[in-house]
């Protein structure tokens, strides 16, 4: 048995599911590796199973009541919050994610998880329609942003009669999750990684004092660089002009038109490993900026100005042949996936992270966003669909799935 759970304490929280039946063995499994084990138990958990099986299987007393002043009295629910290096939620309920999502300590294990200060893992289960919804989503990537480790759900056939995501791990899975001795790199998945984000607007010149531009603020692609720093990459930021502070532990590399981003993307690109195109590049530029502003001309009505193309950044990025994985943005105000889905083959990506700007408090200069991710990784297609947050735990979902793609590839 993996060693690494040896004298680990571990608070183990059981929810009202069909898969607490499971519990049991994991208790038994992480008893078995030297691990302490306290069980707590929600009211429903109860129904599944009995507060007597995991005591018998643990050796301790198991916790179902918050007003329990015999309990209280042996130790109060604080100290055993403090007490665990580890808690660990299996099964977790969609109930019990969207309570822990939201922060309510209206029961027991609720209080313990907000009280405790240890590493938090999860093993969700539940019914695949009630995991794929968008409100069980948002809690999963609230939680994750909170520092909670979701494990699985694993797909397959389930105890309601579906077929799909949303199976409890089984428990030798879950054991061998806390016992990898990666644990440290799970927290810091991007150690050792080279990220370059293209960020905010470019600039075209049209004459010394007037330019072509667009309303892009930075934000998403400033929040990415900040993501992936805090998961341990080393970012370099390639950034148009944008009124935002450089994230904490990023290099920035200040650009103001297209060709000057392109020139520093492609010095970069051979040598990072992820690439992610979230500027909003000018399409096109003048093709002869003016040398002196231009003066308005009597007796004309009009100004023709010759643009011409700018080049596609991130395509040629991607057509390299030491290509990093490479990450784009699609901005639609219609048919979201099947444009986002065209950019993605078209220009040879690996992911694309597609939002519709249409909608109303999201997108261009707000603080939150909706995504659907596309992506292709080494098993073939998939997607996942990001339900409107803060671009800042967008971000850390989107680097986290580009990571995750990223090594599914590197494993075909
Ligand atoms: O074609 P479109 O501009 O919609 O594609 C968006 C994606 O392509 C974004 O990832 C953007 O950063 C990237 N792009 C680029 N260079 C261009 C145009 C877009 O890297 N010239």
């Amino acid at each position: 048995m993996p060693s690494s759970l040896s004298g680990k304490r571990i608070l183990l929280g059981i929810s009202a599911g069909i898969a607490a039946y499971k519990s049991a063995q994991l208790a038994r499994l992480l008893t078995q590796a030297g691990a302490e084990v306290r069980v707590v138990m929600t009211e429903g958990a109860q129904a599944f199973i009995t507060p007597l099986t995991l005591q018998a299987l643990t050796g301790e007393p198991v916790r179902t009541s918050l007003l329990d002043p015999e309990a209280e009295a042996g130790m109060g629910h604080i100290e055993l919050a403090r007490w665990a290096d580890l808690v660990l939620v299996a099964p977790a309920t969609a109930d019990l994610m969207a309570r822990l999502a939201t922060g309510q300590a209206d029961d027991l294990l609720t209080t313990l998880c907000l009280a405790s200060r240890a590493d938090k893992v999860m093993a969700p289960a539940m019914n695949q329609a009630m995991w794929r919804h968008p409100a069980t989503q948002r809690n999963a990537s609230q939680l994750t942003a909170d520092g909670w480790r979701l494990l699985g759900p694993a797909s397959g056939d389930q105890a309601c009669g579906d077929i799909g995501p949303g199976r409890m791990l089984e428990p030798e899975a879950i054991l061998e999750a806390l016992a990898a001795p990666t644990q440290t790199a799970e927290v810091h998945p991007a150690d050792g990684l080279h990220v370059v984000i293209t960020a905010g607007p470019t600039r075209e010149p049209l004459d010394p004092v007037r330019y072509l531009s667009n309303h892009s603020s930075g934000k998403m692609g400033y929040a990415l660089a900040a993501a992936a720093a805090a998961l341990g990459a080393r970012v370099t930021l390639i950034s148009g002009p944008v009124a935002l502070a450089t994230p904490e532990g990023v290099e920035r590399l200040d650009v103001e038109t297209a060709r000057e981003m392109h020139d520093a993307a492609q010095r970069l690109a051979g040598e990072c490993d992820l690439f992610i195109g979230c500027a909003a590049v000018a399409d096109y530029r003048a093709e002869t900026p003016a040398e002196h502003k231009i003066k308005k001309r009597e007796g004309e009505e009009g100004l023709t100005l010759t643009l011409v193309k700018n080049p596609d950044i991130i395509a040629e990025v991607a057509a390299r042949a030491d290509r990093p994985f490479v990450v784009g943005f699609a901005a639609e105000t219609r048919d979201l996936e099947a444009y986002a889905r065209d950019k993605l083959t078209r220009k040879g990506l690996d992911m694309i992270v597609a939002n519709d700007v249409s909608a109303a408090g999201l997108g261009f200069g707000a603080d939150d966003n909706a995504a659907l991710l596309l992506w292709r990784d080494g098993e073939g297609e998939g997607g996942e669909s990001l339900p409107p947050q803060s671009k800042a735990t967008l971000a850390r979902a989107v680097i986290e799935r580009a990571l995750a793609c990223r090594r599914a590839r590197a494993a075909h």
